[in-house]
């Protein structure tokens, strides 16, 4: 019988602290997923890394670079989406989004650094709806750390069990290769920086008397850690990983073209195609005829040359063909879906059909919001990561007042991306933005510039934090509204906040109103 398309689908992203090799990989595995052909193609290596210059000198490329956004190629009859996510912590939140649209994670650790912030923090994502993670473990063609102190230190800090599938022969200048468990193979080493794929020496068996005249010493050394590592690490277990309480390990070197084949293949062979997901009023099953997917990042000008807004939607059960009708939850109407695109390492095209865990993007004219679910007419809400209150604000000054129009309509489209928020105060015209990152202030001025020509500069804000404001009490809320009306405003979507200008000022308010809800997150 023949396979379902869905249970073909492979949809990932890679989590990592900067630095770790996440843009090394990512192309790694486009060139030997052979979407392709020359490594070096994806730009914006140094994309969104350390500092704001970085990030614009990516912006310039943003055409070639965002069209990376999620990048799909066939491995093994398996069909792979990989999800891009920003570099930069002042973009987590993104990244926090693209997490729910993924059905398991690769996570990429420095062998010199092991476990860093990022990495405990995206884990912490991860566990919210236990996915899947497979760990690459990076650069050993340089010294690095102990390879079971590495183990260790994931088991503890991560809270996951650890079952290596390769093992290190030696690293750095003694580094030749790896030992694969499962297949007692050892795959050597072959320093290639170069963007084509070479053939790696494979030898057969650990007791191979050849690997004695291949590695020397090293092969003894070899056979006596593997003895010590069998007995003190866990072995493989495909459901265990499935349920996300084990990491399969792998090791390379992602700029040496080394080990990713087997990661590639590893992950064909045992990562979960989609699963069933839980909507609000129920769980729905990618088998399930009927069509549904949810919105999870909305991107602006994603491309100068076609200047559009898409909004990025996981399909989760059904198909999607070209010209079919969706019904849009929550605003209750319908809409005919002509052009969605999908998304190719170099170029974007036209989608005939796409299917659970696929990614396609739909144009969007403002009435997408990210959290949006479409199904073919049933009423249903898929769950995702919350808007959260931001911690710094900037009240937004035009300097040619003439551009005001242009002002509004940039910074509603760059907000509806989510990475930052508007606040309009209800007592006054003020515009006012709020992030959780300094930088998304000089990355919302730079592309209201280059993309809306509109100049602005910042002035402080006497904001100190904001809560979404509901009541179950409609005539208490009426009355909150009119004595509260001087710290009130709309966020982007609609929805009435209060602006504290305290930590004590938001404690007294929330004591003096108990009928009302202040709320940190806005659901979406
Ligand atoms: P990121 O996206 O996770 O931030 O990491 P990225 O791939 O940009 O890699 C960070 C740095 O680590 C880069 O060096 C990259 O070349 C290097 N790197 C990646 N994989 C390996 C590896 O297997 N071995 C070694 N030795 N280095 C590796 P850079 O100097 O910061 O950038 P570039 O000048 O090479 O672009």
């Amino acid at each position: 019988m023949e396979v379902p398309e869905y249970k073909r689908r492979r949809t990932f992203a890679i989590i990592s602290h900067p630095d770790a090799g996440k843009t090394t990989i990512t192309e790694k595995l486009l060139l030997f997923g052979g979407a392709i052909q020359l490594a070096g193609s994806v730009k914006g290596r140094k994309a969104a890394r350390h500092a704001t210059s970085d990030w614009m000198e990516m912006e310039k490329e943003r055409g070639i670079s965002v069209t990376t956004s999620v990048m799909q190629f066939e491995h093994n009859g398996a069909i792979v989406n990989l999800l891009d996510t920003p570099g930069h912590e002042d973009f987590s939140e993104d990244t926090y989004r693209t997490l729910t649209a993924v059905d398991s994670a690769l996570m990429v650790i420095d062998v010199a650094k092991g476990v860093e912030d990022r990495t405990i923090k995206l884990m912490e994502v991860c566990r919210l709806r236990d996915t899947p993670i497979l760990t690459f473990i990076n650069k050993l063609d340089r010294e690095g750390r102990e390879p079971i102190e590495l183990l260790d230190e994931v088991e503890s800090v991560l809270k996951i069990e650890c079952a290596p599938m390769t093992w290190p022969i030696g690293m750095g200048k003694r580094f030749k290769g790896v030992y694969q468990l499962y297949r007692d193979e050892i795959l050597l080493f072959n320093p290639q920086h170069g963007g084509k794929i070479a053939e790696s020496t494979l030898v057969k068996g650990l007791n191979n008397p050849h690997l004695d005249e291949l590695l020397g010493l090293q092969a003894d050394e070899l056979r006596e850690e593997i003895d010590l590592v069998k007995g003190a690490s866990h072995e493989f277990d495909l459901d265990k990983y499935l349920r996300g309480e084990q990491t399969p390990v792998f090791f390379g070197s992602a700029i040496n073209n080394f080990g990713i084949a087997e990661l590639l293949d590893a992950f064909a062979e045992f990562a979960p195609p989609p699963r069933p997901r839980q909507a609000e009023q129920r769980e729905v099953k990618p088998e399930e005829d009927k069509f549904t997917g949810f919105v999870f990042k909305i991107q602006a000008n994603m491309d100068p040359a076609h200047r559009d807004r898409v909004a990025f939607m996981r399909i989760c059960s059904g198909k999607f063909e070209k010209g079919m009708k969706m019904h849009h939850v929550r605003i209750g109407k319908s809409i005919q879906v002509a052009n969605a695109i999908t998304f190719q390492a170099d170029s974007r095209k036209h989608v005939e059909e796409a299917y659970p865990g696929d990614i396609i993007g739909l144009h969007n004219h403002g009435t997408i919001q990210v959290g949006d679910t479409f199904t073919q007419g049933e009423t249903l809400k898929f769950g995702g990561i919350p808007y959260f209150a931001p911690e710094l604000f900037r009240r937004v000054v035009l300097k040619d007042p003439l551009r005001a129009k242009a002002l509004q309509k940039g910074l509603v489209q760059l907000t509806e991306e989510g990475a930052t928020q508007l606040f309009k105060p209800l007592k006054n015209n003020d515009l006012i933005l709020g992030a959780v990152g300094i930088l998304q202030f000089d990355v919302t001025a730079h592309r209201l510039k280059h993309e809306y020509n509109v100049e602005c500069v910042y002035d402080a804000s006497p904001i100190n934090t904001v809560r979404w404001v509901s009541s179950d009490n409609p005539a208490k809320l009426e009355e909150f509204k009119n004595k509260a009306f001087e710290n009130l405003a709309e966020d982007g979507g609609g929805y009435l906040v209060y602006l504290a200008t305290s930590r004590v000022n938001l404690q007294l308010t929330e004591e003096r109103w108990p009928d009302i809800h202040f709320s940190a997150t806005r659901e979406l």
